[in-house]
């Protein structure tokens, strides 16, 4: 898989100029939701916009699916894309996935570009080179690889985003600052999530896509050491379902954060992770992002739901833990009495 291109920059329009200059293309094409049409447009400067047939989609994961991409599709058609056109995807996770897997199947694959305006986007979804859409209710179900031409990363767009999906996004960066280096970690332990710097925060999150990149680069289509990027999911996603369930759905990363306070636990038990880095972790979490709501009744759901995950062989849970930061330990089968030692850590902490 061809490497992306990343691109920081808190120019925005000068830098996007530079770039399609040094591109061919035919005709240009904008994707954006109804959200960031309003927002992040503005942001690209009004020589590029002028020049680039819009297209809006509805904002949300529930958008994400085959009659929105149709929607894509069709006006790429009628607005006479070629093979030589290029498709600029500005916006958070749901916009990068569906523009990306868009680009990938139109014509058999057109150039695009990810602008990612969310955080949870600049520092996960529009890097690594996944796109996809839902079906059948089922998450990501139908997608392909398919690497944007270049990611733009500026994090001034984040002015506008809410709180939750800030914080939200910065639970990947914790959990790629555990899998990378001391220093890193250490830097994203001292970030006022509080107050944010958004310069400050630029920085952290070159670093954090760096972290993502390099273990894409080892592993692109996640058979080894790309499972590092799933620390904090198997619990995590098991409370997103739960949460969902009940009616009162979270962020991706609320349940990422607190799924890294259980498979942190784990590794602390299982693999010696140094305990005073999981108390310094647990506590920013704990500040951040509060604690999970859920009780004794409910664990027999939640360890039916990781048994599930897609990411499991047979009857076995298997989870990324860490021997320290940056030490990875992958596919670590851990049994019923452990998840359930594990839930009532994340519980009583
Ligand atoms: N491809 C991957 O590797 C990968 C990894 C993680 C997540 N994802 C996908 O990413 C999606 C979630 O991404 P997300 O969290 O960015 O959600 P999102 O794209 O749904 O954005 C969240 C909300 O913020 C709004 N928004 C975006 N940027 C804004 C801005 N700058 N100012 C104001 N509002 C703004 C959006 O319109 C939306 O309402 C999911 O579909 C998930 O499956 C993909
Ligand atoms: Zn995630």
């Amino acid at each position: 898989m061809t490497k992306q291109r990343i691109i920081s920059t808190s120019q925005l329009s000068t830098a996007l100029e530079q770039l399609l200059a040094d591109l061919h293309f035919d005709r240009l094409f904008i994707l954006a939701d109804e959200h960031t049409a309003c927002h992040c447009l503005p942001l690209l400067g009004d020589g590029l916009t002028s020049h680039a047939h819009l297209i809006t989609i509805p904002a949300g994961d529930d958008h994400k699916h085959l009659a929105t991409l149709t929607h894509v599709w069709d006006e790429l058609c009628t607005h006479g894309a070629t093979r030589h056109s290029l498709l600029l995807n500005v916006g958070g996770g749901m916009v990068t996935d569906l523009g990306g897997f868009a680009a990938a199947t139109y014509k058999r694959g057109i150039s695009c570009i990810n602008i990612p305006t969310t955080l949870l986007a600049m520092v996960d979804a529009a890097v690594g080179g996944k796109t996809g859409i839902n079906h059948h209710s089922l998450k990501n179900e139908i997608g392909a690889f398919y690497p944007a031409q270049a990611v733009v990363v500026c994090a001034q767009f984040l002015r506008t985003l809410d709180m939750p999906n800030l914080c939200s996004g910065f639970a990947e960066m914790i959990k790629h600052g555990l899998i990378s280096t001391e220093e890193h970690w250490a830097s994203l332990m001292r970030y006022d999530m509080h107050t944010p710097d958004l310069d400050a925060l630029q920085s952290l999150i070159m670093e954090s896509i760096h972290t993502k990149e390099g273990i894409v680069a080892q592993d692109p289509t996640e058979q080894h050491i790309r499972k590092a990027l799933n620390l904090g999911h198997t619990l995590g996603h098991a409370l997103e379902t739960h949460y969902m369930r009940r009616g009162t759905p979270c962020l991706h990363g609320y349940a990422v954060a607190w799924g890294l306070i259980g498979e942190l636990y784990l590794s602390h038990v299982r693999e010696g992770f140094p305990a005073d880095k999981l108390r310094q972790t647990i506590a920013y979490i704990k500040d951040t992002y509060g604690t999970p709501a859920f009780d004794c009744k409910q664990y027999d759901e939640l360890y039916e739901l990781m048994l599930h995950d897609k990411k499991n062989l047979g009857t076995d849970i298997r989870f990324t833990l860490l021997g320290g930061i940056g030490d990875i330990r992958i596919d670590r089968t851990i049994g019923r009495d452990e998840i359930f030692e594990m839930l009532d850590f994340v519980r009583e902490c």
